[in-house]
């Protein structure tokens, strides 16, 4: 357009003129390269190469485009404010894309004043091609219950359960789960037999499923197998307990007998061969030195005491 005769330095000048006010950012940053979309389990991310200068920050927006923008609303573009002069070279784009049509997108470099060309994806995104993965489950067996947990992907996934008795591949149980709880309850089974389980998801908004999980068998327990158990556990500490305390009671009632009631050193005076001669130490004696040491008396001890001291006050 500016090549052609006449005055060359006519012509420079023209083009130094014009030429810049073709965009209104002066594009001196190179566009964003290697743009891509990552889309696991109905997540999205849009990724791009970092564009770099030396001792600047760069800063990136992205921006998207569906059907209705290019079709009905003149090829406009609607800006994702999450992703709005951002660090980083990641944006997630999962709440934008909320059709299953085909999405563009693109990200533009600032650098201060000074923006890129916008770079834009090579071919438009449809969700419906996103990657599904087989969910992790959890079989349990809880007495006659057959349960199974399941992983959380979020309100676009239901589940179809499949389960069978091992051994009878033939008849296959189904099971659709639309909204996930803690624990999916199956079925009330046998006991002492083996039961299978897979799961794969399906996403309505795509018309898709996944591959089926990994085959989980679990055995449910013969209830009477687990009473055995719980009567051997119950033996074992009963056992336990019959050994261990009566050792207990021994060692606590002789340290309260320690306590209580020290051995008393009488002076050599007082002292007597004879237990018989006990009544040498009077029994008022008796009684009040027991009562400043809470000393345990045996009922003969304390008629004894009563029969003493009522002939110490007649006399
Ligand atoms: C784009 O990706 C390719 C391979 O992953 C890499 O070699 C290339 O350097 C990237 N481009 C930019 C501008 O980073
Ligand atoms: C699309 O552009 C035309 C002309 O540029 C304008 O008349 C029309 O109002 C625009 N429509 C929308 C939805 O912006
Ligand atoms: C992406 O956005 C979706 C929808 O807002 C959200 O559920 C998800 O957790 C986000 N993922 C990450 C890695 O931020
Ligand atoms: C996704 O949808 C488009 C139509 O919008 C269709 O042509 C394409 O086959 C679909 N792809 C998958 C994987 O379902
Ligand atoms: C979903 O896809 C199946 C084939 O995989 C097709 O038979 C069925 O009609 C589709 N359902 C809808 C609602 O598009
Ligand atoms: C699903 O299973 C098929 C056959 O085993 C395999 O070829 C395919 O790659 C699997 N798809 C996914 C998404 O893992």
């Amino acid at each position: 357009m500016c090549i052609s005769k006449g005055n060359i330095s006519f012509i420079f000048f023209l083009c130094s003129f014009i030429l810049p006010m073709h965009s209104d950012k002066e594009a001196l940053l190179p566009a964003p390269q290697n743009i891509s979309i990552f889309s696991t389990n109905m997540k999205h991310f849009l990724t791009w190469s970092p564009v770099i200068i030396p001792g600047e920050t760069v800063r990136y927006s992205v921006e998207f485009q569906g059907e209705y923008e290019r079709y009905y609303a003149n090829e406009s573009w609607i800006p994702i404010s999450e992703c709005s002069f951002i660090i980083v070279t990641q944006c997630n784009v999962t709440e934008d894309i909320s059709a299953t049509v085909p999405y563009n997108l693109r990200v533009r470099a600032d650098v201060g004043t000074q923006g890129s060309e916008w770079g834009t994806l090579k071919r438009l995104f449809n969700r419906n091609t996103t990657l599904l993965t087989p969910p992790r489950i959890k079989v349990i067996a809880d007495g006659y219950h057959l349960l199974v947990e399941l992983e959380d992907m979020g309100p676009a996934f239901q589940f179809h359960i499949l389960y069978w008795k091992n051994g009878q591949e033939s008849s296959v149980q189904k099971m659709m789960v639309k909204e996930i709880t803690s624990a999916v309850h199956l079925d009330t089974v046998e006991a002492g037999t083996d039961y299978c389980v897979k799961v794969q998801t399906y996403v309505e908004a795509i018309n898709r499923s996944s591959n089926f999980s990994q085959t989980q068998c679990i055995r449910v327990q013969d209830a009477r197998s687990t009473w055995v158990t719980i009567t051997l556990i119950s033996f074992a500490g009963f056992i336990m307990a019959a050994l261990v305390l009566p050792f207990l009671i021994w060692k606590i009632s002789r340290i309260f007998e320690y306590s209580c009631c020290p051995v008393v050193i009488l002076p050599e005076t007082l002292k007597v061969a004879e237990p018989t001669t006990k009544l040498f130490l009077r029994g008022i004696e008796k009684a009040e030195y027991c009562d400043m040491s809470l000393c345990v008396m045996t009922p003969e001890e304390v008629f004894h005491l009563w029969i003493q001291d009522t002939l110490s006050y007649d006399l």
